[in-house]
Order: structure tokens, then C-alpha cells, then sequence
């Protein structure tokens, strides 16, 4: 981490998501199937969440399975389910030993039974952790999670709960899959490609957008400092103007 001094102590993000994309395009490049992209990807996964303990981030959230990736060819699709149970279950001590703790975002519900149990076990397992919280969106969507905030916020009212005049943006925050965790202040996305494509669209409203043509399999921890480096150059305005910022 030969850049790590460059880094600003006093302004390191609190939460950094990452789009992991470009896994495809890396194997394709090499002549391979789209699936040995995946499985290199996974050395990227394990540098950034090494690199964001190691910095001191509190959540780092990636995004590994969109409900829209059920559409892929199924081979696909049950190639990236093994590798996210192997993987899991190769990290879990390492996990543990960094002192990550694990959480999901999206629709468990629809996961494979043996997925689901693997998670569950790790969830378990590195619920004391206390360094990096490591949030991982499996079948996530940032439009259905709304869909169903709007749904619990309906229904309250209709029962009673709530009047409609007293629904504010933390009533919606409130029924997010994200509800404990603080909106990110990064948002990378890699492979050059310039969408948010349905995640963590509520919460991302002032995140910094990083973007680098790295391709996922690619990604390296210099990568994610040299973003962190970029982040602690801009100015977070929050709709105020400059010079109110500096009367601060
Ligand atoms: C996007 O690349 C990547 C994914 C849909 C999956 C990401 C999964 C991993 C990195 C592997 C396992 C993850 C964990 C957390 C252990 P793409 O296939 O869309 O690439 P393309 O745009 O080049 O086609």
C-alpha cells in the first residue's frame, strides 16, 4: 500500500459502494467463457474488502447479484451461486480473523437453499465482528426495494400507524434493506461504464461517482486508494455553495 501516507486520515468515506462490472468483457478479452471472469473477480473482491479494513471504511457494499442477473443463461447464473457459496466458505475464518462482520441487502428469499444457509451460517459467524462491515447485495434491486418501503408505508397507514402527512424521507430510509447502515459517500463502478443500473438508488442521492475503466478482475487495492484519493478531493457541497462551506 506504497500510497497509503497519501491518504487524508481525516476524511477516509465512511461507506464506499462498488459495481463490480466488466467480468464478462476481462474473460472475453482472454477467450474465455464469462465465468472465468467471475472467478478472477473474486481476487478483486478479496483485495478490496482487505484494503477497506485496512483503511479504516465502516461499510463497504458490493454488488454481486442483481434481480435483473437472474435473466443471464442459466449455466451462468449457477456458476456465480457456487462461486459465491465456495467463496464464502473459503473467506469465512479470514473474515473472522480480519474482524469483518457480513451482511446482505435484496431478496434472500429467492437465493438457493444452500446459499441461503451459507449466508446464514456467516452472517452468524462474524455477527461480533467489529472492524469493516462487509454488505453484500444478492438479488438486489434498488427499484423493488422502494416498491416495498412504499408497500409497509401504505400499509401502516391504513392500519392506523402513521397519517400520511407524517411520512418524511426517514420513514421511507426506515423500510430499506439498508435501514441501519449510512448512505455510502462513494460509489465506484468499474469497466468504463457510466449507470447506476438499479442500485442503491434512494441512498446514493449525494454519494461521490467514481468511475474507472478498470475492468472487476482487474481491480487492485492501489485501484481502490487511487479512488479514495480522488473522493478526498471533492468538495461534498450538499446543495449549499462553496462559501457557506468554508464559514463553517
Ligand atoms: C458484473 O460483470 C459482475 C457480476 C454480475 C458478478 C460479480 C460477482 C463476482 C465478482 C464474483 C463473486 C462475488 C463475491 C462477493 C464473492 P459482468 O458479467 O456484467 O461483466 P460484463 O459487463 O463485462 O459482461
Amino acid at each position: 500500500m506504497n500510497d497509503a501516507p497519501k491518504l487524508n486520515q481525516e476524511n477516509i468515506p465512511i461507506h464506499v459502494a462498488v459495481i463490480m462490472d466488466g467480468n464478462g468483457r476481462w474473460a472475453k478479452k482472454r477467450g474465455n467463457q464469462r465465468i472465468f471472469g467471475h472467478k478472477n473477480g473474486v481476487k478483486a473482491v478479496k483485495e478490496t474488502v482487505e484494503v477497506a479494513g485496512e483503511i479504516g471504511i465502516k461499510y463497504l457494499t458490493l454488488y454481486a447479484f442483481s434481480t435483473e442477473n437472474w435473466n443471464r443463461p442459466k449455466p451462468e447464473v449457477d456458476a456465480l451461486m457456487s462461486l459465491l457459496v465456495n467463496s464464502i466458505e473459503n473467506e469465512t475464518d479470514n473474515l473472522i480473523k480480519n474482524n469483518v462482520k457480513l451482511i446482505t441487502i435484496g431478496d434472500r428469499t429467492q437465493l438457493p437453499e444452500q446459499v441461503n444457509q451459507k449466508l446464514t451460517q456467516i452472517i452468524q459467524k462474524t455477527e461480533h465482528s467489529t472492524g469493516l462491515t462487509l454488505v453484500l447485495a444478492l438479488n438486489y434491486s434498488s427499484r423493488q426495494e422502494l416498491t416495498k418501503s412504499i408497500q409497509h408505508i401504505v400499509n401502516q397507514v391504513l392500519t392506523g400507524g402513521i397519517s400520511a402527512q407524517e411520512i418524511s424521507e426517514e420513514t421511507v430510509s426506515k423500510f430499506l434493506y439498508t435501514a441501519q447502515i449510512p448512505d455510502p459517500d462513494l460509489l465506484i463502478r468499474t469497466s468504463g461504464e457510466y449507470r447506476l443500473s438499479n442500485f442503491l438508488l434512494w441512498q446514493s442521492a449525494y454519494s461521490e461517482l467514481y468511475f474507472t475503466p478498470v475492468l472487476w478482475p482487474d481491480f487492485r487495492k492501489q485501484d481502490f486508494i487511487d479512488a479514495i484519493i480522488d473522493y478526498q478531493h471533492r468538495e461534498r457541497r450538499f446543495g449549499k455553495t462553496g462559501e457557506q462551506l468554508l464559514k463553517k
